[in-house]
């Protein structure tokens, strides 16, 4: 055991202790596997699931992204749910769909090396096993608490009782800088994975220099700027850099990074959701934001209003999240456009069929989307299935804190 587990095991305690804040379950008779939300996620779980299970061949690399956080989400629920001794039928019906997943995934790619050999080689270390994350239960913290009420599960007809938390409005301010540059960040996160050519030869992992690190942790980004700025932090720690990263800025803790992220991110989730929908060309970066920040521990993105969004999404027969009207896309596009260019901003890569077909090998096709069959869209399915598994993990762990432990 290294330091570091030992360090996060002497601080459960008091993690358990915050956590009862959120959700009381079970008060009331109605056990946990009864609670409406749990339901209505293992099945949208498993639907999305079988949507992928069924053509694993027409996944592509996004998609493969989504299933690999998905995975690590699947096991750590099974986890959960082991050590607070859930019920026999879900941790069999968890450990099914984890069987189910586990068996998709790798089977997927053989079909992605096949269809894209160099990009496979580069990106490989971020799609070849499952994302599993250090979680802490914690939320993002406001600087100033205006005492916005917002409650993370509702009060269901499970009976469950629930208290609310405080969370301020101005926590964080929200960048404007969308222009990620794919070149730039690409060759960065290459050198973390070990697969940057310099000279004809490949540098070893981890590699890390001072214009990535301005690069990753500039100010002032937002959109798939930030979220690849985190997802940065995300992979150094996957591919078990977090070491060499913390030795580079002389101590300052990787987490300490994912929280300024997801404390900024949390802000502009918030705005995309303020109508109380997200425009159908932002949902797929409402669930990134949601994918990455969620799965790290901070618990604002498990708002039972969100959670109960983002399951209307997904096609109710097909379980796949679909393009919708272009029309309807076209007609919010251009609304933000004309906002942005009287604000002074350009936009890019903003709507998904923009993004198809770009024959370079670039991380940049974590952007880019793809049509699978029925107007499904692999990237978005693909994150959108990420969170479904992340919202399980979560409900799991909280509808089975303080009855069952
Ligand atoms: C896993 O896949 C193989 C074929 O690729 C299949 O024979 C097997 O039944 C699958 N297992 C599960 C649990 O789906
Ligand atoms: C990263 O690679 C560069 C060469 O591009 C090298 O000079 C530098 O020492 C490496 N840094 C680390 C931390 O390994």
């Amino acid at each position: 055991m290294n330091i570091d587990e030992v360090r996060s095991w002497t601080k459960l305690p008091m993690l358990a202790v915050l956590s009862v804040i959120f959700v009381v379950a079970g008060v009331g008779g109605v056990p946990p596997t009864e609670n409406a939300l749990l339901v209505q996620v293992l099945d949208a779980v498993q639907r999305t699931l079988n949507f992928f299970a069924e053509d694993y061949s027409a996944i592509n690399v996004d998609g493969l992204f989504g299933l690999r956080l998905g995975q690590g989400q699947m096991r750590e629920a099974v986890r959960e749910c082991r050590v607070r001794t859930c019920d026999a039928p879900l941790l069999r019906r968890l450990t099914d769909i984890e069987a189910l997943l586990n068996n998709a995934s790798d089977s997927a790619l053989p079909y992605l090396e096949a269809e894209d050999p160099a990009y496979f080689t580069r990106f490989h270390a971020t799609i070849d096993q499952p994302y599993v994350l250090p979680y802490q239960g914690e939320l993002v913290e406001a600087a100033f608490d205006t005492g916005v009420e917002e409650d993370l599960i509702e009060k269901s007809n499970t009976g469950a009782k629930v208290d609310h938390i405080e969370m301020g409005d101005t926590g964080a301010i929200v960048g404007t800088n969308e222009n990620y540059n794919e070149e730039a960040g690409d060759a960065c996160y290459a050198r973390m994975l070990g697969s940057y050519q310099e000279n004809e030869k490949t540098l070893p992992r981890c590699n890390i220099t001072t214009n990535c690190w301005k690069y990753m942790t500039q100010d002032d980004t937002a959109a798939y700027f930030i979220t690849h700025q985190l997802l940065y932090f995300i992979m150094t720690e996957h591919v078990g850099c977090k070491g060499q990263l913390e030795a580079f800025t002389q101590g300052r803790k990787i987490r300490e990074l994912q929280h300024k992220f997801c404390r900024k991110i949390y802000q502009e989730s918030k705005q995309l959701s303020s109508t109380g929908k997200v425009k159908n060309y932002r949902r797929d970066l409402f669930l990134e934001q949601t994918v990455l920040c969620g799965p790290l521990g901070f618990e604002n993105f498990y708002r039972s209003d969100w959670i109960r969004m983002v399951l209307s999404w997904p096609d109710k027969r097909l379980g796949c999240f679909r393009q919708h009207s272009v029309d309807d896309d076209l007609k919010a596009l251009m609304g933000d456009l004309a906002a942005t260019v009287q604000s002074g901003h350009q936009r890019r890569n903003t709507h998904p069929s923009s993004y198809e077909t770009t024959k370079d090998v670039t991380m940049r096709r974590l952007l880019r989307e793809k049509q699978m069959k029925d107007g499904c869209l692999s990237h978005t399915s693909g994150l959108g299935f990420g969170v479904l598994c992340s919202y399980l993990r979560f409900l799991v762990r909280h509808l089975y804190t303080s009855s069952h432990m």
